[in-house]
């Protein structure tokens, strides 16, 4: 818990509306009628600069994995920046190695080679091109509904046009529909038989809208920002069997379904079986410092034949941190933690939704729930109103919640790793008396 307030408030705390609205650029959108400016944090509570304190289910985007200000990262952080607080790419430094090491420790199979960026969005283009040069071929197959970041490319593969940035496209995305099985298109409710189609869909993309020698597939395993949209395990294999029978990579997007987010594996895709040729991460890596990951096999890996440098890649501040988080998420068995408060979460959303008919699903895996507001359970009618209503509710009782999906309608949650039982217990508590205010 949070004990003090820092007073008084800093006069740039004091100003932070203001000059957001003036001066950062419009497109970055806060949530909320009235933006909250967050000032303090202690593992789930934030503290905004009025004094407000709310539970925090959302983690900065599912990236403070550990808890806001986790002692360990904290201390990490601190002694780091004391003594070397950047080298670029250019030098060796302990962190580097430590951290790649720990990752090939919890990667499923071969994967034991990292390349350090700075965000999601870079690992992912690290990826790419990796791909493209390993197999000197370019064209990349997406699924609809995917979210990949902010840059050009990652902006190209992110497949919902309110998150694109140009209207223009990148040669050689090309974007197969996968299941989404709340709303499966061929069995309600889904039963399963759809994997056969989507993957006769994903070989149909290939053969009609590529060369036929696609570079990669690339997937998260359970779609985030579409709104925690679960691949089922099958369509991962079937999708894997299909790329890598046209001579593709399978790289597996786990910026948001990562180190053990998803409970019982370190990573999403492991609860389908398969090995990925390469892995992005980013997010929970570091408890919110800047870290994203490309990991990959030794031989993958050896293909990058250009020279390349990240000049804040592999910071040893940053290092420190995802040193920190990870021995935390280790010694905690993070993918365990995540099950077991996941199926109490899970359990007291599913006590909700029998209560209210307009929640008309709820899903994920682990310690990343969603539901999707509907305003008709039957017709399944998209509603973001309501689902704002909700945000803005949850905010009134001290509840910090996310929203997400194609048309906003999706509540998304992702905690603390180590969110204990009585803050599951409270949050759902605080969760059902926004329900009741926008019922
Ligand atoms: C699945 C996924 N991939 C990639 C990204 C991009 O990460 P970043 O925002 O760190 O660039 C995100 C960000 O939300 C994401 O959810």
């Amino acid at each position: 818990m949070l004990e003090t307030i820092s007073s008084p408030i800093p006069a740039p705390v004091a100003d932070a509306r203001r000059l957001h609205d003036e001066y950062v650029f419009p497109c970055a959108k806060p949530y909320y009628a009235e933006p909250i400016v967050l000032t303090e944090a202690s593992g789930v509570r934030v503290r905004d600069d009025r004094g407000r304190e709310y539970l925090d289910l959302f983690a900065g985007i599912l990236t403070t994995s550990v808890g806001h200000c986790h002692p360990e990262v904290v201390e990490r952080v601190t002694e780091q920046i004391r003594r070397l607080g950047h080298t670029s790419t250019l030098y060796l430094t302990e962190g580097q190695g430590a951290v790649a090491e720990r990752l090939a420790r919890i990667a499923p199979g071969r994967l034991k080679r990292a390349f350090f960026t700075n965000s999601g969005s870079e690992a992912i283009e690290t990826a790419i091109t990796l791909a493209q040069m390993y197999t000197g071929r370019s064209e990349i197959i997406a699924l609809r509904y995917a979210y990949s970041g902010r840059t050009i490319l990652t902006g190209n593969i992110t497949a919902h046009s309110t998150w694109r940035p140009l209207e223009s496209q990148i040669a050689g995305i090309k974007h197969a529909k996968g299941p989404y099985p709340y709303r499966c298109p061929f069995h309600d409710p889904c039963d399963g038989s759809c994997v056969d189609r989507f993957a006769r869909e994903l070989v149909e993309v290939i053969e009609t809208t590529t060369s036929g020698r696609p570079a990669a597939f690339i997937a998260e395993p359970i779609q985030g920002v579409a709104g925690y949209v679960v691949l089922p395990p099958a369509y991962v294999r079937r999708a894997a069997e299909i790329i890598r029978s046209y001579g593709g990579l399978y790289i597996s997007d786990e910026v948001q379904t990562g180190f053990g987010r998803t409970g019982d594996h370190w990573f999403g895709i492991e609860h389908s079986g398969v090995e990925p040729d390469i892995m992005v991460m980013a997010k929970g890596i570091a408890n919110g410092f800047p870290v994203g990951a490309t990991l990959t096999t030794d031989e993958i890996a050896a293909a990058w034949s250009s020279k390349t440098i990240s000049t804040f890649g592999g910071n040893p501040v940053c290092m420190a941190a995802a040193e920190a988080t990870l021995d935390v998420l280790m010694r905690e068995n993070a993918p365990a933690r995540a099950a077991e408060r996941g199926a109490q979460f899970r359990a007291g959303l599913e006590a909700l939704q029998r209560r209210y008919p307009w929640i008309g699903d709820v899903r994920g895996m682990g310690l990343m729930q969603a539901l999707e507001i509907v305003d008709d359970p039957v017709a399944k009618t998209y509603s973001a109103a309501r689902a704002n209503a909700l945000l803005e509710a949850a905010k009134e009782e001290g509840l910090l919640i996310g929203v997400g999906g194609r048309y906003g309608n999706v509540i998304r949650m992702g905690p603390s790793l180590l969110i204990t039982e009585d803050e599951v217990a409270e949050g759902l508590e605080k969760l059902a008396r926004a329900c009741a205010k926008v019922a």
